[in-house]
């Protein structure tokens, strides 16, 4: 491998951050991991250990002073998004961030600013756009293959998080919407061209996980394109049985449906249970679906190698922070609709009294 490779620095050294380093190392010709920074003492070390990463650092302000670092990816919480992002831009390096760009629009804006005033980019870490699966139905859809789209659907269900953080809603800024629906409103607002979003329509309620969260676990959000499509969002975090992700696309001369798990599976049946089947599938006994290069299915080896390249001038990255900021815009109209039972119409701006998206459906009349 050639000592030319884009040098990488992630904050984390859990789930992301993990399935960021094993990605990076599928399509190693780009970039290499090189350093890693995480607080809880041990964890980055322990990290470093498993992936061979040389250098570790407990303060990732630290890890933002090795001169030779050129990107680096955020995989912390959502609440620390914006500080992380500014601080990375400061020291002058490229900028990976996680899903959902940050807690507030304003946070987005502030990213979006220190980017190009210190002239580095900002690339936001939206695997769909990079998923096989997906981009197979965007080249059809693109080639005329489905005639006028007037639908898009995206979904994606599991049981709940695995970090405590998520049901916090002061660290996260919301629920399934927050964590699942910016995947999907990402999607159809990329599927359709980026064509502007006009209005929001949703409505969550909280089913299963009231006791440990105030957060929403189930989500359905209809989006209204300027192009005249529609997209549906639906999202849980009430779903048992694993991961569940699909597309639906329907337009004047075709349709197209894609389920990201189980078409990329063997159904499988198994007394005895086997080591791994698909993310937060609670067993492997009875009938299971095991996915096979699950990462390169869901796109994050082809996102990352698409980043270091533009990091280099190769490319141009295909997912910023103005997506990631068009998706904010649509939580926060997200979050409005639910709290106030009424269809929301783009632009719009949250009240200053919202800290965070889900503050608009917590303290919204449709819940007095
Ligand atoms: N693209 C995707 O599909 C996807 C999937 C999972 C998570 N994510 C996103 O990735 C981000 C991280 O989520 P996760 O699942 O890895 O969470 P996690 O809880 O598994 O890991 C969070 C990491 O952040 C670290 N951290 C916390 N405070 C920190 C600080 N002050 N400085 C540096 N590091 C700090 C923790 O020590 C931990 O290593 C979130 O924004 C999440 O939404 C994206």
């Amino acid at each position: 491998m050639g000592g030319d490779r884009v040098k990488v620095g992630i904050i984390g050294s859990q789930f992301q951050a993990d399935i960021q380093v094993v990605s990076l190392k599928s399509m190693p010709h780009e970039a290499e991991v090189v350093a890693v920074a995480s607080p809880t003492p041990g964890n980055a070390a322990q990290f470093g250990k498993k992936f061979g990463i040389p250098r570790v650092f407990t303060d990732y302000h630290e890890m933002l002073k090795e001169r030779d670092i050129e990107m680096v990816s955020i995989c912390a919480p959502n609440s620390l998004h914006a500080q992380m992002a500014k601080d990375i831009a400061a020291a002058g390096k490229h900028i990976v961030c996680e899903k959902p760009l940050a807690m507030t629009i304003a946070e987005g804006e502030e990213m979006i600013a220190a980017a190009k005033k210190h002239g580095v980019l900002l690339m936001y870490g939206e695997e769909l756009f990079f998923t096989p699966k997906y981009l197979k139905a965007k080249e059809m859809a693109d080639a005329g293959a489905f005639g006028k789209i007037h639908l898009v659907k995206q979904s994606e269900k599991h049981f709940g998080p695995h970090s405590p953080w998520f049901w916090d809603v002061n660290r996260s800024g919301g629920g399934a919407l927050m964590d699942l629906g910016c995947h999907g409103i990402a999607f159809c607002y990329w599927f359709l061209g980026r064509s502007p979003i006009k209005t929001v329509y949703c409505q969550m309620g909280t089913y299963v996980h009231g006791d440990k969260t105030q957060a929403e676990d189930e989500s359905l959000c209809i989006l209204e394109f300027a192009n005249g499509a529609m997209g549906l969002v639906e999202d849980s975090w009430a779903r048992r049985g694993g991961m569940d992700d699909r597309i639906e696309v329907f337009g004047s001369q075709g349709v197209t449906y894609g389920n990201l798990h189980m078409g990329n599976a063997l159904p499988t049946f198994s007394e005895h249970g086997y080591g791994y089947a698909v993310e937060k599938a609670p067993t492997t006994t009875g009938w299971t679906y095991p996915v096979f290069e699950e990462l390169w299915n869901y796109g994050t080896p082809q996102e990352l190698n698409h980043f270091a390249r533009c990091a280099r001038g190769k490319e141009t990255p295909q997912a910023t922070g103005e997506d990631g900021l068009v998706v904010m815009q649509a939580l926060y109209a997200g979050y409005a609709s639910a709290g106030e039972g009424r269809k929301i119409t783009m632009p719009y701006e949250p009240p200053p009294s919202a800290k965070k998206p889900i503050d608009l459906w917590l303290h919204g009349p449709t819940r007095k």
